[in-house]
């Protein structure tokens, strides 16, 4: 009885609070959602991924203020804010068509988002005129082609000041819709297929602080004395098109509030940079002058000493590495000076230059001589690439061992020798000497390295080819568990494959979640050695292995029926060695197979018959006398196989490269990027 009372008090409690609460709502105006913009949302969602609507499975209730994707105004309750970002299912083969007339329902609306949703345009795109309060409309990666699908009439958003249209097929000249767009300061269209002369369009534009023209087809001259007029420019992005004519600097001289400047890439362009004299009033942190074809440095850029990031690789920059630079900036924290013609030592004192450097690419250059111990002492440097010069002497031991930041190491083509394997910090991901002047024996290097540091725990690359490196492979390998690309092609390594090799799991385990990314690459590389003994079963348990090359050894054994269990593999190389027995028909199991070469062996019987195997050639197969079956002449006996002449563009991509170095051309930087 007491506790009922009791009870019955807080229920009435809690009424009187519920009933306090909904007097407050309507004294202040807290109606939830409107009921229109609810519905237009509930529209759109079923729309995303019509017929089946799968979008947005967390939205429920009322209040669609509350809703994922979805931001309203505190004191109107109206909807201002929409970011559906990735949410039309990416397994429907059309594109999005979503209807205009719905989002026109949110009167209020002020940002539209709708990144990376296969968009290819809306219907009624007029519709969109009714957003007289929309200020960022951002479609960034989507698929629209023609902007009459997206226009919605000549410069009817009054209040647009930000327009992503970045990342989508878009055709032809600049949207009519944009012309006269006059309330833009932001406006990113790269990575389209705009093409034209946009000197009479960009004419009006004053308002500009960010423009990002980038990796479109633009022609015409450099609208010089227009750039001249965008006073509120602050990135000005115009790499990548096809502008031409004679540019002076010059004209870049009064824009002071310019702090980020990319013109690369555009081949037609003659950059003036010296004459008429000028002074910039900016202090640029980031600027690109890749592709240019710049014989000098200009001399602008050694008064610019807030730079963050300087690219001036890809031209035709030749002499000492400049000492100049010290004049740059001390906050320097990316510098690319790739593919040049520098010469001479690298400097003694970097770490005193860019003391902050993170990232250092001076790669395919004619830099000579030893890694200077300076390049040791700079503390928060990630990735050191000095590929493709002409460096010599031994890696500095500090360099692998005590740069606790560096995690990308690319040493290759190179004359650098010693120990192969001098002590590596943990954190190192990729470690690239290949094409070096390395000796020893491989186990004494490993050994030694190990005895000092763990094992490797984070090493994803490691590449070793083109070396002098002999004996055999050593079993302590195994341990670096997270390789994904092992290259030791091309050197002196004699004894068996390590029958350990399914302990690295990055080889045998196929995680799902790398399958959505864009590609990543599992490669083991052991051709061109001295390599005996037969193909070890454990082999056959790296399912996540996209590429293998045994050829140019010494193998000998049968090729095992079960290499049809390595679902994932695109490129398979056995050729020139000592292999025997007859090709299992197991191995038409490999549907993702694109190159298979098992030429020059001592194999026999049929050829395996179906599916990727209907797509070989005869060169994959030559050298085996005891081979019969399509594509050979020789025949098994009655062959009732349609002939077939289709080679696959995968196969000829790899037969290209799949030679005794293939790695080297598969493998590129911007790949080993992407492993994270
Ligand atoms: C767009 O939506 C409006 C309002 O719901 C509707 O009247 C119109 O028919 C739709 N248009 C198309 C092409 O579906
Ligand atoms: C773009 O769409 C409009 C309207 O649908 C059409 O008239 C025009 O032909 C299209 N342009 C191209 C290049 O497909
Ligand atoms: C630029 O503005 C001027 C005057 O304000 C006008 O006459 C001209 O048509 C405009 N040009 C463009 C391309 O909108
Ligand atoms: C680009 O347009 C501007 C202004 O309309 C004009 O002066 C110039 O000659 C054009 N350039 C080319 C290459 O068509
Ligand atoms: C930059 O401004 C100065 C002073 O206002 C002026 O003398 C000069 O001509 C301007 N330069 C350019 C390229 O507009
Ligand atoms: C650029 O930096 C210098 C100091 O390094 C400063 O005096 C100057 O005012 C800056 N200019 C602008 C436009 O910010
Ligand atoms: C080096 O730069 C030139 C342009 O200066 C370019 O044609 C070439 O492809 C670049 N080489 C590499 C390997 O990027
Ligand atoms: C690079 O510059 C040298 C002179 O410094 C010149 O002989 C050579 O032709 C230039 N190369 C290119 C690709 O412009
Ligand atoms: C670099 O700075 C020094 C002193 O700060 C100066 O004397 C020299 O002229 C500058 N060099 C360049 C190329 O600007
Ligand atoms: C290793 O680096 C640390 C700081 O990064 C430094 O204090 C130490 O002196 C370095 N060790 C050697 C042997 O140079
Ligand atoms: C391979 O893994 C097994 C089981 O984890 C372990 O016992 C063996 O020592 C490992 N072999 C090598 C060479 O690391
Ligand atoms: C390869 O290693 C063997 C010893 O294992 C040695 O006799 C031979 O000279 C080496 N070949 C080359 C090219 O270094």
């Amino acid at each position: 009885m007491f506790n009922n009372f009791i009870l019955i008090m807080e229920i009435t409690a809690v009424y009187r609070c519920f009933l306090l609460l909904l007097l407050l709502c309507i004294v202040l105006n807290c109606r939830g959602c409107m009921d229109e913009e609810r519905d237009a949302l509930l529209q759109i969602k079923t729309s995303i991924n019509s017929p089946d609507g799968t979008a947005f499975s967390s939205w429920f209730g009322e209040d669609c203020c509350q809703w994922e994707g979805v931001e309203c105004d505190a004191s109107t309750t109206h909807v201002s804010r929409i970011l559906f970002q990735h949410q039309r299912d990416q397994s429907l083969l059309e594109n999005w068509y979503p209807n205009a007339t719905l989002f026109a329902q949110f009167r209020d609306l002020k940002e539209l988002e709708l990144p990376g949703n296969r968009i290819e345009g809306f219907t009624s795109p007029d519709e969109l005129q009714k957003l007289k309060h929309l200020q960022r409309l951002n479609l960034h990666d989507n698929s629209i082609e023609n902007a009459s699908h997206l226009c919605w009439g000549r410069g009817q958003l009054p209040s647009l000041y930000s327009l992503d249209l970045s990342n989508n097929q878009l055709k032809g000249y600049l949207p009519e819709c944009l012309r006269g767009a006059l309330s833009l300061t932001e406006l990113i269209v790269s990575h389209n297929y705009l093409q034209g002369n946009i000197s009479a369009w960009l004419s009006n534009m004053t308002s500009l602080t960010l423009l990002d023209l980038s990796n479109n087809q633009f022609s015409g001259s450099f609208p010089s004395f227009l750039v001249q007029s965008l006073t509120n420019i602050e990135t000005l992005k115009l790499s990548t098109n096809q502008f031409k004519g004679r540019v002076s600097f010059s004209s870049f001289a009064n824009l002071s509030k310019l702090s980020s400047l990319d013109i690369s890439y555009n081949a037609h362009l003659q950059l003036e940079t010296e004459s008429p004299t000028w002074f910039p009033s900016f202090n640029l942190t980031v600027l690109s002058l890749s592709g240019c074809n710049l014989r000098n440095i200009p001399s602008f850029v050694f008064t610019q000493n807030h730079l963050n990031s300087l690219d001036l690789s890809d031209n035709n920059l030749s002499g000492p590495f400049p000492r100049t630079f010290r004049n740059i900036s001390s906050q320097l924290a990316s510098l690319d000076i790739s593919n040049n013609s520098f010469n001479g030592p690298l400097p003694e004192d970097i770490n005193l230059i860019f003391p902050e450097l993170l990232f250092l690419d001076a790669s395919l250059n004619v830099f000579r001589g030893g890694i200077p111990p300076s390049f040791c002492r700079l503390k928060r440097l990630h990735t050191l690439i000095l590929s493709g010069n002409k460096l010599r002497g031994a890696i500095p031991y500090l360099l692998t061992s005590n740069m606790s930041s560096l995690e990308y190491l690319h040493l290759s083509n190179n004359n650098l020798g010693g120990d192969a394997l001098p002590k590596i910090q943990p954190k190192l991901k990729v470690l690239d000497l290949g094409r070096n002047d390395f000796t020893g024996t491989f186990q004494d290097s490993l050994s030694r390295s190990f005895s000092q540091s763990l094992a490797f725990p984070q090493l994803r690359v490691l590449i070793l080819s083109g070396n002098r490196l002999q004996g055999q492979i050593p079993q302590q390998l195994c341990r670096m568990r997270r390789l994904s690309v092992l290259d030791l092609s091309n050197n002196n390594l004699s004894g068996n494959i390590p029958n350990c090799i399914d302990n690295i799991t990055s080889w045998t385990a196929v995680d799902q979640s790398r399958a959505v990314h864009i590609y990543f690459i599992t490669a083991l590389d052991l051709s061109c050695n001295r390599l005996t003994g037969s193909i070890p079963l454990q082999i056959t348990q790296l399912k996540a292995i996209i590429a293998l090359n045994m050829s140019h050894n010494l193998l000998t054994g049968q090729i095992p029926a079960s290499l049809g269990n390595l679902e994932a593999l695109e490129a398979l190389d056995l050729s020139h060695n000592k292999l025997f027995g007859e090709l299992s028909q197991e191995l038409t199991a490999l549907i993702f197979l694109g190159f298979f070469d098992v030429s020059f062996n001592n194999l026999s019987g049929a050829t395996p018959q179906g599916n990727q195997f209907n797509t070989f050639q005869n060169a994959s197969y030559v050298g085996n006398p005891g081979l019969c079956g399509f594509p050979l002449e020789r025949k098994c006996g009655p062959d009732i196989r349609k002939q077939s002449h289709v080679m696959s563009n995968m196969a000829r991509t790899y037969s290209l490269l799949f030679h005794c170095a293939f790695l080297i051309l598969v493998v590129n930087v911007s790949f080993l990027f992407s492993i994270v």
